[in-house]
């Protein structure tokens, strides 16, 4: 099977509010596959039925081919998809190390924090080497500037070793250069064979990072694949584009 996620034919409401309206897209294993659109298009919402926090009217997601819709949360992470979120959630009085450790052994967190195995040390190791904030990692993670919490919210997700990892507005409050090394390190680890689906905001960064893209506008999907087709696709350009044009 050439994709990891199926996600089809969801409709999500909140009251009257309909956040999603038969949204389907795939994700092709070993891709970064992007989600774009302006403020309130429903993007957010799709992670939150991905990853379980919200259960859809109506659809299906597949993992691998088996249907994860209905799960719990934790199964579905279970499963192998982590995520990051819009407003960072980092534990308040700890470390960067400790959130690296943390990360790891979810069911066992003093112990963990206290004699953490070989293993699990040489892989906060190589997690914080990787996102650039091994030099922070006596800090308390909530006091960093916002991009560098961005990169300690990837680096725990990343430790959980998932098959799909998804990003949401990850570039927020990182500049140009950390933007530039964000996308190096994504898409090496993409070469390597992990599957990203990323929402932001950038349409320069999304266009040199992004094997694919999907545009949400209004809880609709209006235009889906490579950038350089998107990037023309006249229903983007009037929704989207057209604001910074
Ligand atoms: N839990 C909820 N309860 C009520 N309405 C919600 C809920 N979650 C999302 N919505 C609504 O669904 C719509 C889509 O929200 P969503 O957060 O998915 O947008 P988004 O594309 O991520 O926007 P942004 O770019 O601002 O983050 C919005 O109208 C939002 O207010
Ligand atoms: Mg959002």
């Amino acid at each position: 099977m050439a994709n990891v996620l199926e996600f089809h034919g969801v409709d999500q409401s909140f009251g009257g509010i309909k956040a999603l309206t038969d949204v389907s897209f795939d994700i092709p294993k070993a891709c970064i596959t992007g989600i774009i659109g302006p403020n309130g298009a429903g993007k957010t919402t799709i992670f939150n039925v991905i990853t379980g926090a919200y259960r859809p009217d109506r659809g299906s997601v597949q993992l691998n081919g088996q249907e994860i819709l209905g799960l719990a949360p934790y199964r579905i992470a279970r499963a192998g998809i982590s995520r990051t979120f819009q407003n960072i959630r980092l534990f308040a009085s700890m470390t960067v190390w400790e959130h690296m450790l943390l990360s790891q052994a979810p069911r066992t967190p003093m112990l963990s924090r206290i004699l953490p195995s070989r293993a699990v040390a040489e892989r906060g190791e190589r997690m914080m080497e990787l996102f650039g904030i091994s030099a922070v990692r006596d800090r308390i993670a909530v006091s960093l500037p916002y991009g560098v919490q961005r990169k300690v919210e990837m680096a725990r997700a990343y430790a959980m070793e998932p098959k799909l990892l998804l990003l949401d507005e990850p570039v927020a409050g990182m500049n140009h250069d950390e933007a530039e090394d964000l996308r190096q390190t994504l898409q090496g680890l993409r070469d390597k064979g992990l599957s990203i689906l990323i929402i932001e905001h950038d349409m320069r960064f999304m266009m040199n990072l992004c094997d694919e893209m999907h545009v949400m506008n209004y809880g609709r999907k209006i235009a889906g694949g490579r950038p350089a087709e998107i990037q023309r696709d006249p229903a983007v350009i009037a929704a989207y584009l057209g604001e910074d044009a």
